[in-house]
């Protein structure tokens, strides 16, 4: 069989768990990341693009002559890389600029689910604080305060009373997010426990590939600030398989549909953050890309080869491709942070450790990290290293990743001591 040239676009975790992925596949005959991070270097030509870079990225794809390009962060597909490449017909696992519209404006999703009837939080979008204050006068505490646009998963303030609830309105029209801000959109405040679910799209079809909790806040027993993700584990026992269904049948295909129907279709990973409410589960937002650290644990669980799934989605060809298969293993990833994560994170603390052979089933993943000379290990980010497992259950999986963490060290860094409580406070 003729070997691929794949271009992976990123330089984080997850773009580090996709590369180690990618790299086993016995179709994948050239590597290259842009702009990658010194672990994807282990397994991948390195190229100094920015993920933002457009036009750069397209040059770089004609330049290798790719047969693919898998695109990690959303930012990407913010500037249209997808639609770059579809003008220049090189397959591009990742959607367009519109069609990522789910991820990049939360008032799009939201006018999108009540034109479809999906399960989600009541809402209004507003543009001024008197129209805000009168539909919050309708709701109960606590109150969900949103910028529209991106903020670095910033936009999000749950406000316990209603004087909170005013001045997050009015901090957020006041230009806190930028233009992200410009409008604000307010929900009902959904109870229940979150999870995450992956589809992989191809615009037409749907194939599931596996479900994930995050740990969102940055200290133990979820407190503290909100992050991009502490870390994570998969599967989640929460998320039966009759909510997985329920999901796919009232969120996942309706949008999958939805989309084509509105001239959108729908290419790449749809990512459901699900609230699992008493009535079902309910969407709490979309992405257009793959959990990070949640992809990590997904990559650890795939037993199936990643790049026949990934080409068929990017070329409209799922209907005929081999479903994913996985392991029955947990997996784990827990996130070390730099020191000031998530606010100020310090850059610069020296890692040790890092690159030591922990054993099967402990795979590390580089995140913020570079190397400066004489190879020394820094941080460079907030969150600096994945340090993942897979294992029999969680528990193993849990006590593989925790023993190589007392390995590794950095400088300040942290990270939480209790990634999966939710599942291993279950009575098994
Ligand atoms: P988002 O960026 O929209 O995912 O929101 C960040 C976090 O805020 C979510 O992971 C939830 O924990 C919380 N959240 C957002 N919207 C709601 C809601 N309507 N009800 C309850 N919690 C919410
Ligand atoms: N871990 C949450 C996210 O990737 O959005």
């Amino acid at each position: 069989m003729e070997k691929l040239t794949i271009l992976l676009v990123g330089s984080g975790g997850r773009e580090h768990a996709l590369a180690w992925k990618i790299a086993q596949s016995p179709l994948c005959g050239r590597l290259v990341a842009a702009p990658g991070n010194p672990g994807i270097e282990a397994v991948a030509e390195l190229r100094a693009v920015k993920a933002t870079d457009a036009d750069g990225l397209v040059a770089l794809a004609q330049e290798i002559a790719a047969d693919l390009v898998v695109v990690g962060p959303e930012s990407a597909l913010e500037v249209g890389l997808a639609d770059k490449l579809a003008a220049v017909g090189i397959p591009c696992f990742g959607g367009s600029q519109r069609a990522a519209q789910l991820e990049t404006s939360k008032a799009f999703t939201k006018d999108f689910c009540q034109r479809h009837g999906l399960p989600t939080a009541a809402y209004g979008v507003f543009e001024d604080a008197a129209s805000a204050g009168a539909f919050l006068d309708t709701l109960e505490a606590p109150f969900v305060i949103k910028a529209d646009g991106l903020a670095a998963g910033k936009g999000v303030v749950i406000a316990p009373d209603r004087a909170a609830a005013d001045a997050a309105v009015v901090d957020m029209l006041g230009g806190r997010f930028g233009s992200a801000g410009a409008r604000v959109v307010i929900e009902e405040f959904m109870h229940g426990e979150e999870a995450s679910l992956f589809a992989v799209c191809d615009g037409k079809t749907a194939v599931l590939f596996g479900a994930a909790q995050d740990h969102k806040r940055a200290y133990d027993g979820d407190e503290g600030p909100n992050t991009g993700g502490m870390g994570t584990y998969s599967p989640p026992p929460v998320l039966t398989q009759d909510l997985i269904d329920q999901a796919w049948r009232e969120l996942i295909v309706p949008t999958v549909e939805g989309m084509a129907a509105e001239g959108n279709p729908y290419v790449g990973v749809l990512y459901a953050g699900l609230m699992l409410t008493p009535t079902g589960p309910k969407l709490v937002e979309y992405n257009a890309r793959f959990g990070d650290p949640e992809c990590q644990t997904l990559m650890l669980r795939l037993e199936s080869d990643i790049v026949p799934i990934l080409l068929a989605a990017a070329k409209g060809e799922l209907a005929s491709a081999k479903p994913p298969q996985w392991r029955d293993e947990a997996a784990i990833c827990v996130v070390l942070a730099a020191e000031g994560y998530p606010d100020a994170p310090k850059t610069g603390g020296r890692i040790q450790g890092a690159d030591a052979d922990f054993g099967d089933g402990v795979v590390v993943f580089h995140a913020g990290t570079t190397r400066e000379f004489e190879g020394r290990l820094v941080a460079s980010g907030g969150r600096v290293l994945n340090v993942c497992a897979l294992g029999a259950d969680l528990r193993e999986a849990r006590d593989l990743a925790y023993g190589a963490l007392e390995r590794i060290s950095l400088e300040g860094g942290f990270y939480r001591r209790d990634i999966g409580w939710r599942a291993l406070s279950q009575p098994s």
